[in-house]
């Protein structure tokens, strides 16, 4: 079977056994600070374990990409030196939430593996918990009795709390759960080592393919488990795993997931790849084809990044993905050969084979592309310069260990892989002192860790149930209760209190715009709110103190002046949306937002700079809107095929529910949770304030609107103001300027002519001061001109005779310089060497520099060491 269709037999079984079939959630994940990406299917669906959602139905089936590569759950080193691990996989999941449970869930997936997709049973075992009585947990006799009818007792393991317990992360939803292996080896293999003893091995071809989790457990911030209200069941495939086991191969590489980019790879490097089947390969064939494994993993985790909209870049999830290519880069770079960009034109094989089922990465094809490409070339460029450093490190190294602390800062500074490092260093005889750069590794990691510790206590729950709702779209005012509260303590931000209420008007951060600030008023007291944040569906208002009678009544009172500041942005940023897709064409996607009281930023893809007079016409095109005074058409709850087929747009890596709400003014519609202005004639006004790139095919445009633009334009009249006033308050500004430019650029002339006339005549003068020592016709002095005017002197006086040495020293404005020239022959026949004179001279001004042998210059820092220096030339004439 081929895999699309092993994916599409999946979904179809779970959906007779009446599981709606949803989406991948993108790989993205946001409002969970817990977690930078979608490690697991279930990851979309914590709100629903956790009671904080309902689900539109409790029976969901899908595929979802996830990504392990930070947090609880890491594969990334791994990736490339087995052939079954990836950063992203696809997971074949199928979910009940609070309906069935082990009873069906077990016997399905034994039906799916072996009636519908015929694995053989004989290769098939499954793990179960055998309990633990720290966490008094017991063994699980359901899952037992359950696989008894199924799978012979001698194939049903027993698992500990590490194998078969699973949690998503340090706190939340968990439980039991039983996993399903294949045993992929040979008949002869199998009769000789039975599987039973390879399950949870790391045996490359007995390996797990499903897991089925029963969700029974919240795991508590003091480590303890409490029962979830409901029970749930929570299953994973992996789904390249399964396509080996369905496609008689023994290794996820050789599956048609991965041999068509495999395939480009050979095409572009003219190298081979050679299939698990083939034993005994090279060491060299062995390192191909693990760089070629890195790298058709890697294209494929950073392709859907960037078309979920992560793109690369230098903090958080956005260095992730960073990483993750340049990794691939490497791999390329050290063991392909590859010095020229490459990667990004896998891009297309993906798009190709993944294209019908995730359109996303169709859709974004040339943005995708684009970026890797430019990504690509940049790092080379930094792997090049890394290199003349690694040689500079190289030179200044005194016996054949190359200092830990050394190599660190190549890899911390300019992300100079560590072992290329090691690699090159070897080549050149060199060793590298690797304790030493474990040490500087592990005290960075200690620095972050400690500047990113939170601790955060469980809910203390106030009001039972599931109460909380939004009334921010009607309301900035509201009578409320507390319904939970929670303590985070955080290096960053100290002690901060998050409150939930029954019935908020404060708007979450969302959707680009930062969440409301604003007062929490009782009878006795009032709370500041800071900030309104959302996490899994809960909306959390931030405060520094508690109330202290938590279960008062309370208005929370949204600060409107700010509110309003950020709504005349936001509904601002709708009308340059549309407005960029008008001028600059339909290509234009939003790539990301941010829309506060003072201003709003707007990220796209556009593959050139927008010139000034696009920039001009967004500008008027967005005031023409504004005059027009439309009005918010704001449609709440409306079914998002409905809001699409109306023209709505909506944005890739965004997850949107069945219904939606539509932002519309004008010819402007746009799928969005913001608050908006009733009427755009409220914006007043709308200035674009800088443009500029992001990355490869992303620019940013930033503006402002209203008050700031009235701001703007009297600080541009100020500074005219000052300016003329400066002038003496010509009658034409520009002519007088204009002048003063002309004026410069004469004197200028003037002063160059008047210096090099000085060095004539200094020559004369310094010619007498020459002395003869030891042959050598030597000079060192300072002399009162600019460095061009000693250079210019330096040549001067060496046209005087043969076997000359000088060394001359300015001091212009304060900034030391040392020129040194040698005469041909000295070079030649003494192996005098300019460039050596001014690296030691340059010391006592401590600087440096370099040049040729017969002439160098060095600047410095210490206009006091030049007295030195020029004491100690005449060392090298001695
Ligand atoms: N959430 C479970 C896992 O990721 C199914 O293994």
């Amino acid at each position: 079977m081929k895999s699309q269709d092993i994916r599409k037999a999946y979904l179809q079984f779970f959906e007779s056994k009446g599981h709606l079939i949803v989406p991948s959630a993108p790989i993205v994940l946001k409002d969970d600070p817990t977690l930078m990406f979608n490690n697991s299917g279930m990851a979309q669906f914590k709100e629903y374990f956790l009671g904080n959602a309902t689900p539109k139905s409790n029976r969901i089936t899908d595929t979802q990409k996830c990504l392990r590569v930070s947090g609880k759950h890491n594969d990334l080193e791994d990736v490339g030196f087995d052939t079954y691990h990836h950063t992203m996989f696809e997971m074949l999941g199928n979910w009940s939430f609070g309906d069935y449970f082990k009873k069906e869930a077990l016997p399905w997936a034994w039906e799916f593996l072996t009636e519908v997709l015929k694995l053989e049973k004989d290769r098939l075992y499954v793990s179960i918990f055998e309990g633990n009585e720290a966490e008094n947990v017991p063994f699980d006799q359901d899952a037992f009795d359950i696989w008894k009818q199924f799978v012979p007792e001698d194939r049903i393991i027993l698992g500990n709390k590490k194998d078969n317990f699973w949690e998503m992360g340090d706190q939340g939803p968990c439980g039991p759960c039983s996993e399903i292996h294949v045993d992929l080896r040979t008949d002869e293999e199998r009769a000789a080592v039975s599987g039973r003893s390879l399950v949870n091995a790391d045996h490359p071809q007995v390996v797990e393919i499903w897991n089925n989790v029963f969700m029974e457990f919240n795991r508590k911030a003091d480590g303890s488990l409490e029962k979830l209200p409901a029970q749930h069941v929570d299953t994973g495939m992996g789904f390249e795993r399964l396509c080996m086991s369905m496609q008689g191969v023994t290794s996820n590489y050789d599956t048609d997931v991965f041999t068509p980019l495999i395939a480009k790879v050979e095409g572009i490097t003219g190298l081979k790849y050679t299939s698990n089947e083939i034993k005994n390969v090279s060491e060299e064939q062995n390192k191909t084809n693990i760089a070629i494994r890195v790298i058709v993993d890697h294209v494929r985790a950073v392709a859907f990044a960037i078309a979920d909209g992560q793109l690369p870049s230098n903090t958080g999830a956005g260095y992730v993905i960073r990483r993750i290519l340049r990794r691939a880069i490497r791999y390329g770079f050290t063991f392909l050969d590859t010095k020229e960009p490459f990667i990004f034109e896998l891009v297309a094989v993906l798009a190709d084979q993944m294209g019908e089922f995730f359109p996303e990465i169709k859709k974004q094809q040339s943005l995708v592309t684009n970026v890797i490409r430019e990504e690509e070339a940049s790092f080379l460029r930094t792997l090049d310069q890394g290199l003349q450093l690694l040689d500079k490190v190289i030179l200044e190294t005194k016996g054949k260990e190359v200092a830990g602390k050394k190599a660190f800062e190549l890899y911390d500074t300019f992300g100079f892989p560590i072992d290329l490092t090691a690699l090159i260093l070897r080549e050149r005889g060199f060793s590298l002192d690797e304790a030493g750069f474990d040490k500087a590794m592990q005290e960075q990691k200690s620095r972050s860790r400690a500047a990113s510790e939170v601790s955060t206590d469980d809910w203390k729950i106030l009001v039972e149930g599931n109460t909380e709702s939004f009334v921010g779209y009607d309301q900035v005012e509201n009578e409320v209760k507390i319904t939970r509260i929670r303590k985070v303590d955080s290096k960053k931000d100290g002690v901060l209190y998050q409150i939930v209420l029954d019935a908020t008007p404060f708007y979450p951060e969302g959707g680009g715009q930062v969440g409301d600030k604003g007062t929490l008023i009782s009878a006795n007291e009032t709370i500041e709110i800071i900030d309104t944040k959302k996490e899994n569906n809960l909306i959390l208002h931030f405060a520094k103190q508690l109330p202290e009678n938590v279960n008062a009544s309370f208005v929370a009172k949204v600060n409107t002046d700010l509110r309003v500041l950020s709504s005349k942005n936001h509904s601002a940023t709708h009308l340059m949306h549309e407005a960029l897709r008008a001028i600059l064409g339909t290509h234009v996607e939003q790539k990301g937002s941010l829309v506060n009281p003072n201003n709003l930023r707007f990220d796209f893809s556009h593959f050139s700079k927008v010139t000034d007079e696009e920039l001009q016409q967004v500008e008027d095109f967005v005031n023409t809107r504004i005059q027009e005074q439309l009005p918010l058409i704001e449609r709440r709850n409306i079914p998002i095929q409905q809001a699409l087929d109306e023209g709505a747009m909506a944005l890739f890596g965004e997850k949107y529910g069945d219904n939606v709400r539509a932002i519309k003014f004008g010819n402007s519609m746009e799928l969005c949770g913001g608050i908006h202005v009733s009427n755009t004639a409220e914006i007043w006004h709308f200035k674009i304030v800088s443009e500029g790139a992001v990355a490869a095919g992303i620019r940013r445009i930033e503006a402002i609107t209203s008050d700031a633009v009235k701001k703007h334009y009297a600080s541009q009249e100020s500074l005219l103001s000052e300016i003329k006033s400066t002038l003496k308050n010509p009658q034409d500004t520009i002519k007088a300027v204009v002048a003063l430019q002309d004026e410069n650029a004469k004197l200028k002339k003037q002063l160059e002519a008047l210096l090099k006339d000085k060095a004539k005549n200094m020559k004369t003068e310094l010619a007498l001061e020459i002395q003869e020592i030891n042959g050598i016709r030597f000079l060192a002095k300072q002399v009162d001109l600019n460095s061009e005017g000693a250079k210019d002197l330096a040549y001067e006086l060496g046209t005087l005779g043969t076997n000359v040495f000088l060394v001359l020293a300015t001091a212009e404005e304060g900034k030391p310089m040392l020129t040194c020239y040698i005469s041909k022959e000295l070079v030649a026949e003494k192996g005098l060497n300019a460039g050596q004179v001014v690296r030691e001279l340059g010391k006592f001004i401590q600087g440096g520099g370099g040049g040729q042998p017969f002439f160098a210059t060095a600047g410095g820092k210490n206009p006091a060491g030049i007295q030195e220096a020029l004491i100690k030339a005449i060392d090298f004439v001695k």
